[in-house]
């Protein structure tokens, strides 16, 4: 199947937003058909003919667990694991408010529901999952097209033999590698939740989501250390949003940083990823993620609606504030700058070019797309935020339907 027709094929695409009516969906239609025809222009048909060999013989049966019909717990030998400036364990600071909730009654139905649901939609990230899929780090895991120097003069000058096989794997580790520690913030993030938010509604639902987060942590865990072999750091614009996310004691910006803007984007990123990956595993790890983080989403908007109603002065200023430089974060965490040095190119060249690439700026709106419209629901899309979009360019989804 190719590129285009993956991109085109709105049914399977539950990360990218719901439009209202024909004229909504027609205008997504021609958004997926513009990324699939940059993608094309700039040639990244992927080779449909290298196709990953069949999972060795010398497969690890895992005999810990019991097996059932559908359990899958084979898996190739695990890779030497390398790490690119490996963090060492830190520990922040996080003041925070603990909320008992004496009346266990359900008073928000919508967010029973959710939880409801989030039982009945868990799976198992080692008995789900094909692990026994061989998978080469060097061929596109990610396509081409989603890489940000792809079709530029550096481009053209790497050897299509060596380089370019290495580069494949570095943006994929770098990519995952931050879908997987923003899966950590996310899984502590919403554990605070659980302590401080006021009702047994919102305290269930969100300890049923600590839970979806620790299976995101352990699938792409799972994925880099034994199918690339190679783990980033949490990238610099990444990092810094996580951190203010976690230390800030309002557990407002929690549901903001987190579930609004963090899983509005990932959910954008995930959506390309899915439609436009050739390696069925992460293919599969990423649409099961995709179905947990628009119940995320969701959560944030049933909780914070109406919260920012009447909200006047500096405490709403915060908010905007925090809104337009986390979404500036957001933005430039997909430049992959700590790539260009890992492997020896040319940084200001390789920055350059991924600001001009046509297909990262296209994917980089994208990421937008939920968050706008969810930010405006929630009534924060003030003078102030509005030219924060307009600044980034991505005001023009105020009206694409909101996420929920
Ligand atoms: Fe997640
Ligand atoms: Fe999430």
């Amino acid at each position: 199947m190719s590129l285009r027709s993956k991109l085109s094929d709105l049914s399977t695409l539950p990360g990218l937003p719901r439009l209202p009516g024909m004229a909504g969906l027609s205008r997504l239609r021609s958004t997926i058909r513009d990324a699939a025809t940059v993608a094309r222009s700039l040639g990244s048909g992927v080779d449909e003919a290298q196709q990953p060999p069949p999972p060795e013989e010398s497969q690890v049966v895992l005999r810990d667990v019991p097996s059932s019909a559908h359990v899958r717990a084979v898996s190739p030998p695990p890779r030497a694991v390398e790490h690119v400036d490996k963090l060492p364990p830190e520990v922040l600071r996080a003041p925070s408010e603990i909320a008992y909730d004496w009346d266990y009654s359900a008073r928000r139905a919508e967010l029973r529901t959710l939880y409801e649901k989030s039982k009945d939609l868990m799976w198992n990230a080692r008995t789900d999952l094909d692990w026994s899929i061989d998978v080469d780090p060097e061929d596109q895991i990610v396509a081409d097209a989603f890489n940000p120097i792809f079709g530029t003069d550096i481009w053209r000058r790497l050897d299509k033999k060596t380089e370019v096989p290495r580069l494949r794997r570095h943006i994929a580790s770098y990519i995952l590698s931050n879908f997987l520690h923003g899966e950590q913030g996310a899984l502590m993030a919403t554990s605070q939740i659980v302590a401080s938010s006021p009702t047994t509604d919102s305290k269930l639902y969100a300890s049923a989501q600590v839970f979806d987060e620790a299976r995101h942590v352990e699938a792409y865990d799972r994925y880099l250390t034994t199918k690339i072999g190679l783990i980033y750091p949490p990238s610099k614009h990444l990092k810094q949003l996580l951190d203010t996310v976690l230390t800030d004691s309002r557990w407002d910006f929690k549901f903001l940083g987190m579930q609004i803007l963090v899983e509005g984007v990932a959910l954008g990123a995930f959506g390309v990823i899915h439609q436009t990956a050739q390696e069925p595993l992460i293919k599969r790890i990423t649409q099961l993620i995709m179905q947990d983080e628009a119940r995320h989403v969701a959560f944030g908007v049933m909780s914070l609606r109406g919260h920012y109603e009447g909200m006047t002065g500096s405490e709403l200023r915060d908010r905007e504030e925090f809104i337009i430089e986390s979404s500036r974060l957001l933005r430039d965490r997909f430049l992959a700058q700590e790539v260009w040095e890992t492997v020896g190119l040319p940084q200001a060249e390789c920055e350059q070019a991924a600001l001009n690439s046509p297909m990262m700026q296209l994917f980089r709106k994208l990421l937008f797309s939920k968050i706008v419209p969810n930010v405006k629901r929630l009534g924060l899309l003030t003078p102030r935020v509005r030219r924060g979009f307009e600044e980034l360019e991505v005001i023009e989804y105020e009206s694409w339907e909101a996420s929920a």
